[in-house]
């Protein structure tokens, strides 16, 4: 395996996620995703430019959703500094952001070379997230009343108490129906099941556990995170069209096997940082005001399981002197 990054990368990879919520963060409630998204990838892309890392994009957004993107196999960084794969995802629920939906973040991880699960042509992966209680309660192939009974026993709780996080897709009827049926509670979202995993990690918040299908570049992203909160991601890869599942048939992936937070990222020496763009619960949104511009940000070290919130006042006037991103 390539050079591990020796040094604490986390504050360096907050002030990118940090540019990208600043500069989309204008889009809120606007109604256009891609200026959104556009905004944010173009500030990520100035100030990755400046880290000293040889970086490469495994988990680029935008190709499902047409979006900019930064591009899957695009080196990053100076060029100088440890080999590391790359996962981001400038504006992580861009419908959330252009419609001033709250939970719209940006993200960012990295890890040494060749150590993230690369998703190939797979889009959409099944996923089960809960945190560091519950980790051995889960099974992918289980009921969904045995999981959420199994969990609330792990956390000492009443399956009535759990409230499971879910995205508010068709596809997700039964699995509704299920959770229902076991009396668990559910957080409903449209969109950002990154942030579900987040939560449902983070024993602070009230969601306990994060079940259905999302995206495939989001299920790495999640687990570059729960290597720094302890919790748990079980995926497989579950395609939502033939053309998918003919591309990952062709291209000799096993769509059977359980991934898990290890298979995904291969190494704890991972760091990941998300900005709150849209306010939430758990991150708060890109506040303006007259002096300055505050952000809210979420800051992980997988190898150490430091977990840090980073508040920033960002001076705006000044900023605009010195950088080449347009805020
Ligand atoms: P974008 O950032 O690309 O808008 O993704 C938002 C999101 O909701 C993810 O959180 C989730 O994994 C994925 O889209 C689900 O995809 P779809 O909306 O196609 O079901």
């Amino acid at each position: 395996m390539a050079e591990a990054p020796q040094k604490n990368l986390a504050m360096e990879i907050v002030r990118i996620t940090e540019a990208a919520a600043l500069a989309s963060g204008r889009w809120l409630g606007r109604g256009d995703k891609d200026a959104g998204d556009g905004a944010a990838v173009e500030a990520m892309r100035v100030v990755l430019s400046s880290l000293n890392i040889d970086g490469l994009v495994v988990i680029g957004e935008g190709e499902k959703d047409n979006a900019p993107m930064l591009a899957n196999g695009e080196k990053i960084g100076s060029g100088r500094g440890p080999q590391l794969d790359v996962a981001v995802d400038p504006v992580e629920g861009t419908s959330l952001l252009a419609y001033g939906r709250p939970n719209a973040i940006s993200v960012l991880s990295v890890a040494p070379r060749g150590s993230m699960y690369n998703p190939g042509p797979s889009f959409y992966m099944q996923k089960l997230v809960v945190g560091n209680e519950a980790r051995n309660a889960v099974d992918l192939d289980a009921p969904v009343r045995v999981n959420l009974a199994n969990i609330a026993k792990a956390l000492g709780k009443k399956v009535e108490d759990l409230v499971v996080f879910v995205l508010d897709k068709p596809r997700h009827k039964q699995l509704i129906a299920d959770i229902r049926e076991a009396g668990a509670r559910i957080q409903l979202q449209t969109d950002g099941d990154v942030i579900g995993g987040l939560m449902a990690a983070d024993p602070r918040s009230e969601v306990d556990v994060m079940m259905g299908t999302g995206g495939t570049p989001e299920g790495v992203l999640t687990a570059c995170a729960l290597k720094g909160m302890n919790g748990e991601i079980l995926a497989r890869l579950d395609p939502q069209s033939y053309v998918e599942k003919d591309a990952i048939e062709e291209a000799g992936i096993d769509m059977r096997e359980i991934l898990c937070c290890d298979t995904l990222v291969k190494s704890d020496d991972c760091f990941f940082a998300a900005t709150g763009i849209s306010g939430g619960d758990f991150l708060h949104g890109v506040r303006y005001s007259a002096r300055h511009t505050v952000t809210h940000s979420l800051v992980l070290r997988g190898k150490t399981g430091t977990l840090r919130y980073v508040e920033s006042f960002h001076d705006m006037d000044r900023l605009a002197k010195i950088s080449a991103v347009k805020y």
